[in-house]
Protein backbone atom coordinates (compact mmCIF):
# COMPACT_ATOMS: atom_id res chain seq x y z
CA UNK A 1 0.00 0.00 0.00
CA UNK A 2 0.93 3.58 -0.88
CA UNK A 3 2.37 5.51 1.77
CA UNK A 4 2.51 9.35 2.98
CA UNK A 5 1.75 12.38 0.33
CA UNK A 6 5.10 13.48 -0.56
CA UNK A 7 4.24 16.10 -2.78
CA UNK A 8 1.93 17.35 -5.65
CA UNK A 9 3.66 18.27 -9.02
CA UNK A 10 2.95 21.50 -10.14
CA UNK A 11 4.12 22.12 -14.16
CA UNK A 12 5.35 26.11 -14.77
CA UNK A 13 6.77 28.09 -17.81
CA UNK A 14 8.92 29.60 -14.92
CA UNK A 15 9.31 28.62 -11.20
CA UNK A 16 10.66 31.85 -10.18
CA UNK A 17 7.28 33.30 -11.73
CA UNK A 18 5.28 30.22 -9.43
CA UNK A 19 7.08 31.13 -6.29
CA UNK A 20 6.32 34.38 -6.15
CA UNK A 21 2.93 33.35 -6.33
CA UNK A 22 3.10 30.91 -3.41
CA UNK A 23 4.90 33.85 -1.47
CA UNK A 24 2.78 37.15 -2.43
CA UNK A 25 -0.86 35.38 -3.03
CA UNK A 26 -0.43 32.58 -0.30
CA UNK A 27 1.93 33.52 2.44
CA UNK A 28 4.49 31.33 2.23
CA UNK A 29 7.33 32.06 4.04
CA UNK A 30 10.79 32.72 1.50
CA UNK A 31 12.48 30.45 3.89
CA UNK A 32 10.09 27.36 3.29
CA UNK A 33 10.48 27.61 -0.46
CA UNK A 34 13.60 25.92 -1.80
CA UNK A 35 16.16 27.03 -4.20
CA UNK A 36 15.97 25.87 -7.64
CA UNK A 37 17.71 23.25 -8.48
CA UNK A 38 18.58 21.48 -12.03
CA UNK A 39 17.75 17.23 -12.49
CA UNK A 40 19.61 17.64 -15.94
CA UNK A 41 19.18 13.60 -16.45
CA UNK A 42 15.41 14.11 -16.29
CA UNK A 43 15.39 17.50 -17.80
CA UNK A 44 13.22 19.62 -15.22
CA UNK A 45 14.58 22.12 -13.01
CA UNK A 46 12.70 21.98 -9.55
CA UNK A 47 12.04 23.75 -6.29
CA UNK A 48 10.03 22.71 -3.02
CA UNK A 49 7.30 24.97 -1.56
CA UNK A 50 6.80 23.77 1.93
CA UNK A 51 3.78 23.44 3.58
CA UNK A 52 2.24 22.97 6.69
CA UNK A 53 1.80 19.00 6.03
CA UNK A 54 3.52 18.90 2.11
CA UNK A 55 5.11 20.42 -0.46
CA UNK A 56 4.34 21.38 -3.80
CA UNK A 57 7.15 20.59 -6.36
CA UNK A 58 7.60 23.16 -8.60
CA UNK A 59 8.81 21.77 -12.06
CA UNK A 60 10.20 23.86 -15.07
CA UNK A 61 11.22 22.30 -18.44
CA UNK A 62 15.32 22.44 -18.93
CA UNK A 63 16.28 22.31 -22.17
CA UNK A 64 13.88 21.16 -25.51
CA UNK A 65 13.70 17.71 -25.18
CA UNK A 66 12.17 17.93 -21.47
CA UNK A 67 9.40 15.28 -20.81
CA UNK A 68 7.34 18.57 -19.77
CA UNK A 69 7.68 20.33 -22.97
CA UNK A 70 4.19 19.25 -24.33
CA UNK A 71 2.61 19.25 -21.35
CA UNK A 72 3.24 22.99 -20.97
CA UNK A 73 2.58 23.28 -24.79
CA UNK A 74 -1.01 21.87 -23.54
CA UNK A 75 -0.90 23.82 -20.51
CA UNK A 76 0.63 26.96 -21.40
CA UNK A 77 0.22 28.82 -18.24
CA UNK A 78 1.23 25.88 -16.09
CA UNK A 79 -0.92 23.20 -14.30
CA UNK A 80 -1.09 20.13 -11.91
CA UNK A 81 1.24 17.32 -13.19
CA UNK A 82 1.59 14.58 -10.67
CA UNK A 83 0.97 13.56 -7.26
CA UNK A 84 3.99 11.59 -5.43
CA UNK A 85 3.39 9.03 -2.74
CA UNK A 86 6.10 7.36 -0.63
CA UNK A 87 7.17 3.71 -0.67
CA UNK A 88 9.74 1.84 1.76
CA UNK A 89 10.80 -0.27 -1.14
CA UNK A 90 10.90 1.09 -4.81
CA UNK A 91 11.66 -2.07 -6.68
CA UNK A 92 9.35 -3.61 -4.10
CA UNK A 93 6.56 -1.49 -5.46
CA UNK A 94 7.82 -1.79 -9.14
CA UNK A 95 7.60 -5.51 -8.98
CA UNK A 96 4.24 -5.39 -7.31
CA UNK A 97 2.85 -2.96 -9.49
CA UNK A 98 3.72 -4.83 -12.50
CA UNK A 99 2.44 -7.44 -10.69
CA UNK A 100 -1.35 -5.29 -10.40
CA UNK A 101 -1.23 -5.03 -14.17
CA UNK A 102 -0.02 -1.28 -14.15
CA UNK A 103 2.09 0.79 -16.67
CA UNK A 104 5.20 1.52 -15.07
CA UNK A 105 6.99 4.11 -16.92
CA UNK A 106 10.78 3.76 -15.71
CA UNK A 107 13.17 1.92 -14.32
CA UNK A 108 13.71 3.67 -10.39
CA UNK A 109 15.83 6.08 -10.85
CA UNK A 110 17.15 9.15 -8.80
CA UNK A 111 14.63 12.12 -8.42
CA UNK A 112 14.60 15.87 -6.47
CA UNK A 113 14.78 14.20 -3.05
CA UNK A 114 17.61 11.92 -3.95
CA UNK A 115 15.93 8.71 -3.72
CA UNK A 116 14.89 6.34 -6.57
CA UNK A 117 11.49 7.02 -8.13
CA UNK A 118 9.35 5.39 -10.74
CA UNK A 119 5.77 6.55 -12.70
CA UNK A 120 3.22 4.90 -13.15
CA UNK A 121 0.97 6.08 -16.05
CA UNK A 122 -2.21 8.15 -15.63
CA UNK A 123 -4.40 5.84 -17.87
CA UNK A 124 -4.23 3.45 -14.52
CA UNK A 125 -5.06 6.03 -12.29
CA UNK A 126 -8.45 7.82 -13.42
CA UNK A 127 -6.11 10.43 -15.69
CA UNK A 128 -3.45 11.15 -12.50
CA UNK A 129 -0.07 10.97 -13.31
CA UNK A 130 1.53 9.04 -9.78
CA UNK A 131 5.11 9.19 -9.02
CA UNK A 132 6.31 6.29 -6.17
CA UNK A 133 9.65 7.71 -4.53
CA UNK A 134 11.20 5.63 -1.98
CA UNK A 135 10.84 7.12 1.79
CA UNK A 136 14.40 9.07 2.21
CA UNK A 137 15.97 6.96 5.01
CA UNK A 138 15.13 8.67 8.33
CA UNK A 139 12.61 10.49 7.27
CA UNK A 140 9.56 10.67 9.49
CA UNK A 141 11.19 9.21 12.57
CO1 LIG B 1 7.67 14.73 -8.21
Amino acid sequence: MIGRLNHVGVAVPSIEAAKQTYRDLYGVPEDAITETRELAAQGVKFAFVNVANSQIELIEPLGEHSPIVKFLERNPSGGQHHVCFEVPDIYAARDEMIRRGATVLNEPRIGAHGTPIIFIHPKNSHGVLIELMETPKGAHT
